[in-house]
């Protein structure tokens, strides 16, 4: 298969990444026939996993928008994904133009699309960064000049954490970016969960190990709130993706008890 343009030299047409595969499931043209066909597989098993990852990006638009309302004019969005409709900076700047946002994501392919759409905005841009060593993640990040850590960060991990295994320590992850930034900056997590359809979960959490490869983790909801650390969760705690502090029913892309997702955003005292 011929490498298109958009794709950075070196990257693995013949694995699909879940950059790639999440970019399919919302129905984006920057991913390969590998990532389709392992998103059409995994859509087999469980036919509402587009609804899943809409609801997951309808919690993102709401996250950045109350974090814009408790005055956040910065964000460290960790593992964004390939851009798609409602990016961060779009949600941000479109109340307050002067919002600056950082991007990061392990994926080549993200990192190189994000880039080639954010060319002219000289308050965003991106980073290839591991948040698996957030200490390098931390340097790139102050090497931007973008972020100013002795001002309130909004740090977003959205849908990144279910491809950590408890091997990577996601705690301590999350800890180091709690121990970077100041007092009343805010954590948005959002991460696939095992609590609401056990059966559904253990499928598709079987088919990412032995199928695609992809390996995510499916958590309880007690392990799940575990991975705030040291932020203290505000308002309504961690609860199923489209219970966060719903705005409207067009919001709403599935139904609350069906959700595969939990969500929360917690606070640095
Ligand atoms: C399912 S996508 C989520 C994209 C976006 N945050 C969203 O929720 O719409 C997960 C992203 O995390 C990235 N990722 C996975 N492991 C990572 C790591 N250790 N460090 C940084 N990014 C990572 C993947 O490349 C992928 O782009």
């Amino acid at each position: 298969m011929e490498r298109p343009a958009w794709a950075p030299e070196g990257v693995d047409m013949n694995r699909p990444s879940p950059a790639r595969m999440y970019d399919a499931l919302l129905g984006g043209s920057h991913n390969f026939e590998v990532d389709r066909q392992a998103a059409e597989q995994a859509k087999k098993l469980v036919p509402d996993l587009p609804r899943l990852a809409l609801s997951n990006r309808a919690f993102l638009r709401r996250a950045v928008r109350f974090l814009v309302d408790s005055g956040v004019r910065q964000f460290l969005d960790i593992g964004s994904g390939v851009p798609t409709a409602g990016n961060v900076h779009e949600v941000a700047q479109a109340i307050d133009p002067e919002c600056r946002v950082l991007y990061a994501d392990i994926d080549p392919v993200a990192v190189a699309h994000a880039r080639a759409i954010l060319a002219g905005n000289a308050n965003a841009t991106a980073i290839e960064a591991d948040l698996r060593e957030p200490a390098e993640l931390l340097e790139q990040a102050r090497a931007t000049g973008l972020i100013d850590f002795d001002q309130p960060v909004g740090v977003l991990l959205i849908a990144v954490l279910h491809l950590m295994g408890d091997d990577d320590a996601p705690i301590d992850r999350v800890n180091a970016l709690h121990d970077a930034v100041p007092p009343g900056s805010f954590v948005a997590i959002s991460h696939l969960t095992s609590a609401t359809r056990p059966e559904d979960a253990a499928k598709l959490q079987n088919n990412s190990t032995h199928v695609s490869k992809i390996g995510l983790h499916f958590r309880g909801r007690d392990e799940i709130a575990a991975l705030f650390g040291k932020w203290e969760p505000i308002e309504p705690g961690v609860v199923e993706l489209p219970l966060w502090r719903p705005e409207s029913d067009r919001d709403q892309h599935e139904t609350p008890g069906r959700s595969l997702g939990l969500a929360g955003v917690g606070r640095k005292a």
